[in-house]
């Protein structure tokens, strides 16, 4: 069995003090069991955040990474650092970051790489853009995003992997993809994963959906048979989404 996860994906929201100030409020609230959460913040958040929930099951993850251990790499944030930290996730090719950062397929593969190395879990997003999705594209190229982020990643890494199938047209739109279209794509995921590697990876991977995921939708998403959670932006922001999104999935 696959624990349910939600993952707040923050982006460029919330100063120390916001994120400072959602923790305490968080922790004055009950969170659901049997789900794991995750807040995937701004680096500089991730110092307070780990502080807030050392003594919780809430896990904090980082949005992006540079593949390199260290050195003259002005601006970048290593896996050994974060890792350091006490972090435990980690976002890797976001479509934010593949389309206005220029990421490619093979940064996107580095990044997981030292992220696994590091002792920490990626989060590998992938998914499709609208002009794809209506040529009919969107299927060979997230198998290809998969097959691309995993390159040299040996099974017992990807066993634990989370992937987030995240269709950009849904991203931050308010257009969400139906629930039988995103288990049907984290579905084909799924048995990409078995290819490359064999049916009980594919069994254990979760893989969850994003793209304007919100309290009222996450029901629904859940009780389909290869969604295993959301990567969550908009609504992950207030503490009363963000506990519901949990509350939902743990139906
Ligand atoms: P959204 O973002 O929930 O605001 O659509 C999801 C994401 O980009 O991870």
């Amino acid at each position: 069995m696959r624990t349910p996860f939600i993952a707040g994906n923050w982006k460029m929201n919330m100063t120390v003090s916001e994120a400072s100030d959602f923790a305490e409020e968080l922790l004055k609230l009950n969170l659901k069991e049997g789900v794991e959460a995750a807040i995937c913040a701004p680096f500089i958040d991730l110092p307070v955040l780990v502080e807030k929930f050392k003594e919780t099951d809430v896990k904090i993850g980082a949005q992006n990474v540079y593949y390199e251990q260290n050195g003259a790499f002005t601006g970048e944030i290593s896996a050994l650092m974060l890792q350091n930290l006490g972090i435990d996730y980690v976002i890797a090719g976001h479509s934010e970051r593949r389309e206005l950062f220029g990421e490619s397929d093979s940064d996107v593969n580095k990044k997981v790489h030292a992220v696994i190395e590091a002792g920490m879990v990626p989060i590998i997003c992938v998914g499709e853009t609208e002009k794809e999705r209506e040529s009919g594209e969107h299927e060979v190229k997230v198998a290809r995003q998969i097959k691309a982020a995993l390159e040299g990643i040996k099974a017992e890494a990807a066993d634990e992997l989370v992937i987030a199938y995240e269709p950009i047209w849904a991203i931050g739109t308010g257009k969400s993809a139906t629930s039988d279209d995103a288990n049907k794509m984290c579905r084909l995921i799924r048995s990409e994963i078995e290819k490359l590697y064999n049916a009980e990876t594919a069994e254990h991977v979760r893989i969850l959906y994003g793209g304007s995921v919100k309290p009222a939708t996450i029901e629904d998403l859940m009780s389909k048979s290869d969604v295993d959670g959301a990567l969550v932006g908009g609504a992950s922001l207030k503490t009363e989404d963000y506990t519901a999104l949990i509350s939902g999935a743990a139906q």
